[in-house]
């Protein structure tokens, strides 16, 4: 659920400082990796020893280790971190962030820290109303901070009023729905392919083109991170993948691809050819390397099976077929006749006249043309920002 996210904790002097134990359980439960900092006085309440041994990581209070010598980064433990939160948070430590004072490893990590942060306020009553503490709270949330609101209750000084620490049970689901609110292809499988093929002609020599796969991976990435599940069927390339939800199965040929894809399709709500896929193939593999006899040689080539024309004809309405078409003339058009041919719902289309688009760089310029014919033109992007518009259109659609 929470699967590889980085989780940072900031712990802090209050009595709730206890019931971390519990948000750290239950963060470690749902796979998150958890860091956790505690304020010098947060030691009070709970031992670092306890923190620790639930988080499976080192507890940060210091900027260093006295014994080891050791310097801890607050800069790059910030970065590490996917969400910061800060539970429970003191007045003295509302204060301090709202005023940018950093006179300890949470608070300098606090003001390094690049990713959305949640704080929880636990206090007594009247520290909570106080105008000086509302004000602080109101500056971080105008700063971007969000705040997870104390609640109303019986409190550490015995008092009843407004400063409990919101449950940890409630914190996790704060954080949970954060995460899966951007999930948007969560249950759904999409099938991309990638890279170019490669047509054998004896044992040394092949049929390629200079496809690098990047606009494919960058779209099983994307997808993946919208929480789908995902194939990609990707030709020879040397790109490595990042996202451990992707599946990857490797092919050489346009009949392997077929058979790949194939395979999937039936499964699959998204299916996106990104592919270079050959449309020539030798009608005749030599089993031997063919050797230089005469000055001219003729290589007889055939056809190979148009894959993503057989998924127009065979996709339900419940799937849906994205294409691309790269052109040197006649852009427009030429691509409107293969989103129609091959029954798609919308192509991608790049010109190779277009300056950064194409095989092999890491740009791309890219105008959409969807069935309804609405024709959408991009700015030049990275291939990493076209996969981001590629899904948008998607979601439009389903
Ligand atoms: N495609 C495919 N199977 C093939 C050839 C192409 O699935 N045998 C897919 C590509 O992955 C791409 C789309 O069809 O999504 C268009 O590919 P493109 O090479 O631009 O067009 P072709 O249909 O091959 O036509 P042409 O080469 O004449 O432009």
């Amino acid at each position: 659920m929470l699967s590889s996210k980085n989780i940072l904790l900031g712990v802090t002097g209050g009595i709730a400082a206890y019931k971390i134990t519990f948000l750290i359980r239950a963060l470690k439960k749902s796979g998150a990796n958890v860091k956790v900092i505690m304020t010098p006085d947060a030691k009070a309440f709970i031992t670092p020893l306890t923190i620790s041994t639930l988080s499976e990581n080192p507890v940060y209070s210091e900027f260093s280790n006295s014994l080891t010598g050791e310097w801890f980064n607050h800069v790059e433990l910030g970065l590490w971190a996917d969400i910061f939160i800060i539970a429970p948070a003191t007045a003295n430590t509302i204060a301090k962030m709202a005023n940018g004072i950093s006179d300890n490893f949470l608070l300098a990590t606090y003001l390094s820290a690049k990713c959305p942060i949640f704080i929880a306020p636990a206090m007594d009553l009247d520290m909570f109303a106080h105008p000086t503490t509302t004000k602080n709270i109101k500056q971080l949330i105008k700063n971007n901070n969000k705040i997870i609101d104390a609640k109303y209750g019986e409190l550490a000084s015995g008092l009843v009023g407004k400063g409990r620490m919101e449950e940890p049970e409630k914190i996790f689901s704060i954080i949970k729905n954060y995460f899966e609110k951007d999930l948007t292809l969560l249950g759904k499988k999409v099938l991309i392919t990638a890279g170019p093929t490669i047509e054998q002609i004896d044992p040394v020599r092949f049929i390629s083109n200079h496809s690098s796969g990047k606009m494919g991976y960058h779209l099983a990435e994307k997808a993946a991170e919208l929480g789908a599940e995902v194939i990609l069927v990707s030709g020879p390339t040397n790109i490595s993948l990042i996202n451990q939800k992707i599946t990857k199965i490797a092919i050489k040929s346009a009949e392997e691809m077929y058979d790949a894809v194939f395979k999937y399709f039936n499964a699959s709500h998204i299916v996106i050819m990104a592919a270079a896929v050959a449309d020539y193939t030798p009608v005749k593999q030599e089993k031997s390397k063919i050797k230089k006899k005469s000055d001219s040689i003729d290589i007889q080539l055939t056809s190979t099976k148009d894959i993503l024309a057989t998924l127009g004809k065979k996709k339900t309405k419940k799937q849906l077929l994205v294409g691309f078409a790269l052109e040197t003339d006649n852009e427009i058009e030429n691509a409107k006749k293969k989103l129609l041919n091959k029954n798609l719902d919308f192509i991608v289309l790049n010109s190779l006249k277009d300056k950064g688009a194409g095989f092999e760089g890491d740009t791309n310029k890219v105008t959409f043309i969807d069935k309804n014919n609405k024709v959408e033109k991009f700015k030049l992007k990275s291939k990493s920002e076209v996969a981001t518009d590629i899904f948008n259109k998607v979601l439009s659609l389903l």
